[in-house]
């Protein structure tokens, strides 16, 4: 592991976040490899975080690889389960919580930079700020564009959840495999400067604790942020589950995470699925 912690100020992140400790790696395969690791580790303190300026085999769910070009904000939280009341059936809504507190950091950015859109030289349509939306079960949006991307992990009999998230900060999609330009979008091509990637880091772990508390004392959060945060609210939505394919208009997220749809068959709660299309 090289050194890089000047890029990220440690100190700052323990003295401004709820992280207790920070690992920062040059280059590593996956944080969420690393994080899984040390989680394993039961003299380790949590929440830790693990940072990476370059992963070179960064996940996304099932079979999906994640891109990180230089400029990315990529790094995972390991995180006791008894200290925030969480167990592995809840990695939906710890998903969800973590896009909502994503959602909410880039909200609160981009309003500073009131002239923010999606640049010209970007196929489709403008973007604003109240355009960044979470979409079930682990991506934030700007527009239809992915943003971010969460995956969370939990191994049987680890007290410990794993929390991944991959921000496209600084890494500009000019720069990126001709398959994302039209799909996903940074921060740096829509605000026309380079971001502080340790700004946006902070604001984006206080806004995880936040949401970490009122999962934990159970207050709802779900339902009272998803109309005006789901991209898919009210949409008619195709999702691929393992059962196979449903469709169904969105009326709203469980408390657990659940996705609601209105099929034919009266409301129908989706847990895990992929979203194959919304309208
Ligand atoms: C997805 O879009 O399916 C989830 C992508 C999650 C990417 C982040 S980047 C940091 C952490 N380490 C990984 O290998 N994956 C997550």
């Amino acid at each position: 592991m090289q050194d890089v912690s000047e890029s990220f100020d440690v100190e700052r992140i323990v003295a401004e976040t709820f992280v207790r400790s920070v690992e920062v790696h040059d280059e590593i395969g996956s944080t969420n490899d690393r994080a899984l690791a040390l989680a394993k580790n039961s003299e380790i303190g949590t929440p830790l975080l693990i940072l990476a300026e370059r992963q070179t085999g960064g996940r996304g769910r099932g079979a999906n690889r994640w891109w990180s070009g230089p400029g990315s904000l990529t790094f995972s939280l390991v995180l006791s389960t008894s200290d925030w009341s969480l167990t592995s059936e809840r990695s939906p809504v710890i998903a969800l919580t973590a896009g909502l507190a994503v959602c909410e950091t880039v909200r609160a950015l981009l309003c500073k930079d009131s002239g923010s859109v999606i640049p010209p030289w970007m196929p489709g349509p403008p973007a604003h700020p109240s355009d960044v939306i979470v979409k079930w079960p682990n991506d934030v949006l700007i527009g239809r564009r992915k943003l971010c991307g969460i995956l969370v992990e939990a191994r049987a009999g680890l007290p410990r959840v794993v929390v991944g998230i991959g921000i496209n900060v600084n890494n500009s999609l000019q720069d990126a495999p001709p398959e994302l330009r039209g799909r996903a979008v940074s921060l740096v091509d829509v605000s026309s400067r380079p971001l502080d990637r340790g700004e946006v880091l902070i604001r984006a772990l206080r806004q995880i604790e936040a949401g970490l508390e009122r999962l934990r004392e159970n207050r709802e959060h779900l339902q009272q942020y998803w109309q005006e945060h789901c991209a898919l609210a009210g949409c008619i939505v195709r999702i691929d589950t393992a059962a196979g394919p449903v469709v169904g208009r969105c009326i709203g997220i469980a408390e657990d995470g659940a996705l609601l749809l209105q099929t034919e068959r009266g409301t129908e709660r989706i847990l895990s699925g992929v979203v194959a299309s919304y309208e």
